[in-house]
C-alpha cells in the first residue's frame, strides 16, 4: 500500500502518468464514471478548506464512489482528545482511502503509520501539499504544454507557503528552470529549501523584494497569500498582508503568454481586474484539481 505524504513520494514518471490521466478523464469525462463504484473516500478535515476537500469529494463522486468524513476538528471525536491514530484506525475501517489535512507539520506521515488504508496528505500545516502540486503542475502542463524551460515567479508568502514548498520540490527535477523568489524579508523562503532543494540540484535562483524587477523574464507568476494562520502576532500580519497587489499597471511588462496562478484562497494579493485577463488562469486550476485528483484516487486504489 502506498501514501501520498510529499510530492517526492511520486517519481518523474509518475507524475507523467498521473498527468497522462488526467488528461484523459478531461477528454473522456464518461468513460470513467463508474471507475469506483463501492467504493468509499473519507475526508478528515481538522482545518479548514474550500478547494481541496470538495475537489476531493467532487473527484470521487465523478468517479461513481462515495464520501464521508467531517469538515472541522470541532465535529469530531478529536474535540474530546482522541489522538490523530486512533481516529485513523478508526475511519480505515469505514473507507477505502483517506484525504487529511491538519494543521500540525507531520501528522500526515504520523497517520499514514497507523493506517490500513492508503492516506493523501491534502495539507500538513506550513510543510507539504502535495495535492496541490499536482494540481499545478496539471495546470503548467496544459496551459504551457511543457514542464521544462521555464522561469517561475513565486510571489507573497514563500516562508509559510507549503504549496510553494512542494512546487519549488516538484519544479526542481525538471529541465532548464529558473526561479524569481519574491518576497519581503520576513517571508523569505526557508533556508532548508534553498540549501536542500535549490542549491543541491543546482537551480538557479535570484531573491527580490520588487514584484515588477523580473516581470518580463516570467513564464509563470505564482501568486500566494500571506498565511495569517500561522502567524504569532497580527501586528506583523497586519504590516505584512497588503506587501504585493498585483494589478493591471503591475502587468504592464509581462509577456503576453505569461501564466497566473495561486493556489487560492485570495485575499487582496490579486486584483479583481486581473481576473478579466486571459493570462489568469487561477479558476482554471481549480478545476485542474478535481481532474488531477480523480487521478490519484484512480491510481492509489489500483483501479485500472
Ligand atoms: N488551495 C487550497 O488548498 O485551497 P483550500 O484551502 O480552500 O483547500
Amino acid at each position: 500500500m502506498k501514501h501520498l505524504i510529499d510530492i517526492k513520494d511520486l517519481s518523474v514518471e509518475e507524475i507523467k502518468d498521473l498527468i497522462e490521466v488526467a488528461n484523459d478523464i478531461i477528454h473522456s469525462r464518461e468513460k470513467y464514471s463508474h471507475k469506483c463504484d463501492g467504493k468509499k473516500l473519507a475526508t478528515l478535515f481538522f482545518e479548514p478548506s474550500t478547494r481541496t476537500r470538495l475537489s476531493f469529494e467532487a473527484a470521487m463522486l465523478e468517479l461513481g464512489g462515495n464520501v464521508i468524513g467531517f469538515s472541522s476538528a470541532n465535529s469530531s471525536s478529536t474535540s474530546k482528545g482522541e489522538s490523530v491514530s486512533d481516529t485513523i484506525r478508526t475511519v480505515g475501517c469505514y473507507a477505502d482511502i483517506i484525504a487529511m489535512r491538519h494543521p500540525k507539520e507531520g501528522a500526515a506521515l504520523v497517520a499514514s503509520e497507523k493506517s490500513i488504508v492508503p492516506i493523501i496528505n491534502a495539507g500538513d500545516g506550513g510543510h507539504n501539499h502535495p495535492t496541490q502540486t499536482l494540481t499545478d503542475l496539471l495546470t503548467i502542463q496544459c496551459e504551457k504544454s511543457r514542464l521544462s524551460d521555464l522561469t517561475i515567479g513565486l510571489c507573497g508568502d514563500l516562508k509559510f507557503g507549503r504549496t510553494v514548498h512542494s512546487l519549488i520540490t516538484a519544479m526542481s527535477r525538471y529541465k532548464n528552470i529558473k526561479f524569481i523568489l519574491i518576497s519581503p524579508t520576513e517571508l523569505k523562503i526557508p533556508e532548508y529549501i534553498k540549501e536542500e532543494v535549490l542549491k543541491k540540484n543546482k537551480i538557479e535562483f535570484k531573491e527580490t523584494k520588487d514584484i515588477e524587477e523580473y516581470m518580463n523574464d516570467l513564464d509563470i507568476l505564482y501568486m500566494t497569500r500571506v498565511q495569517k494562520e500561522r502567524f504569532f502576532n497580527e501586528e506583523d500580519y497586519v504590516r505584512l498582508k497588503d506587501y504585493y497587489i498585483l494589478n493591471e499597471e503591475k502587468l504592464k511588462k509581462a509577456k503576453k503568454n505569461l501564466c497566473i496562478m495561486h493556489p487560492l484562497p485570495r485575499v487582496n494579493e490579486i486584483s479583481k481586474e486581473v481576473d478579466e485577463d486571459p493570462r489568469a488562469a487561477y479558476f482554471r486550476q481549480v478545476e485542474y484539481g478535481k481532474y488531477i485528483r480523480m487521478a490519484l484516487i484512480l491510481k492509489m486504489l489500483e483501479v485500472h
